[in-house]
């Protein structure tokens, strides 16, 4: 039987006994409606090939390969491999990709003009402890706006690349690290939900538009200090076989990133596009 269940205050919700691989249409829309409620989507016990995960993944929106070439699968480039190669030959600890996702809450993809509207991971091996992805409600964020903050950044848009102001590229190939800036409003009206939130990645913003450098670095730290809400948060706990899907244009996220580095901890990632009608009236 089909068990939907809500799993934080304000966020995430989890489904079990579905076979990923065999739903159909009609099991499959609720599910996605549960996913458009509460943002953060966990399916549990599910057993996958690469090809079963691609196919599930596009009933969300069309995948899209991730600009770090270095650590997409080998032979599926549109699959992003996580926690893989972490040692190099000499037996050191790689911090980018053990680390990756770590440095800050973030959301995926606002350096791209058409960002990501989800990402969805499948677990493959999970680390005896810690390891966790932890994620946060932008709706929530932008209820929690002060009106007169709500009132200056209404309209206004923010400039996005992928290393933001710190240049953090390192991921990147050397001939792919040269990104311009692409603007998106920060109060942002979710395409398929009609509800607000607070579209912001201090790591990848620049400037936000129609400030002096002074007023909008000093509402950047403002928004990062604002864009978490401990009581809109969700903290996953991955077993083998989880998926979760998360909705970039309502959330942010990070990874814990202090599991055991000795320990596995591999994820298959993908970057899910809008639909094409979606994408026309988020940019509308
Ligand atoms: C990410 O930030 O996209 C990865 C999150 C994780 O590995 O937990």
């Amino acid at each position: 039987m089909v068990e939907i269940r809500r799993l934080g205050p304000q966020i995430g919700v989890e489904v079990r006994g579905v076979d990923v691989k065999t739903l159909d249409d009609s099991g499959f829309a609720p599910i996605y409606q549960a996913w458009l409620d509460c943002n953060i989507l966990v399916v549990r016990d599910q057993e996958l090939e690469i090809p079963d995960f691609l196919s599930y993944s596009r009933r969300f929106g069309p995948i899209s390969p991730h600009p770090s070439k270095s650590t997409r699968h080998p032979d599926y480039p549109e699959i992003t491999m996580l926690g893989v190669n972490k040692f190099d030959r000499a037996g050191r600890l790689n911090e980018e990709i053990y680390r990756r996702g770590a440095a800050g809450w973030h959301t995926d993809g606002a350096y791209d003009a058409l960002p990501f509207k989800a990402t969805q991971l499948y677990a493959v091996a999970v680390p005896s402890r810690g390891g966790n992805t932890l994620f946060a409600n932008g709706y929530a964020a932008y209820d929690g706006l002060p009106p007169r903050l709500k009132e200056r950044l209404e309209g206004k848009k923010g400039a996005f690349t992928y290393g933001g102001r710190r240049k953090h590229v390192a991921l990147l190939n050397e001939e792919d690290r040269d990104w311009r800036p692409v603007f998106h409003p920060i109060i942002r009206t979710h395409p398929e939900t009609g509800r607000k939130s607070l579209y912001f990645d201090p790591g990848k913003i620049l400037y936000i538009e129609g400030f002096e450098k002074s007023e909008s670095d000093a509402l950047i730290d403002q928004l990062a200090e604002r864009m978490i809400r401990p009581d809109a948060e969700y903290h996953h706990k991955w077993v083998k076989g989880d998926i979760v899907i998360w909705d970039n244009r309502c959330s942010y996220h990070r990874a814990a990133g202090d599991y055991p580095p000795e320990e596995d901890r591999i994820h298959w990632r993908v970057s899910i596009k809008d639909f094409e009608t979606t994408a026309q009236a988020a940019a509308e």
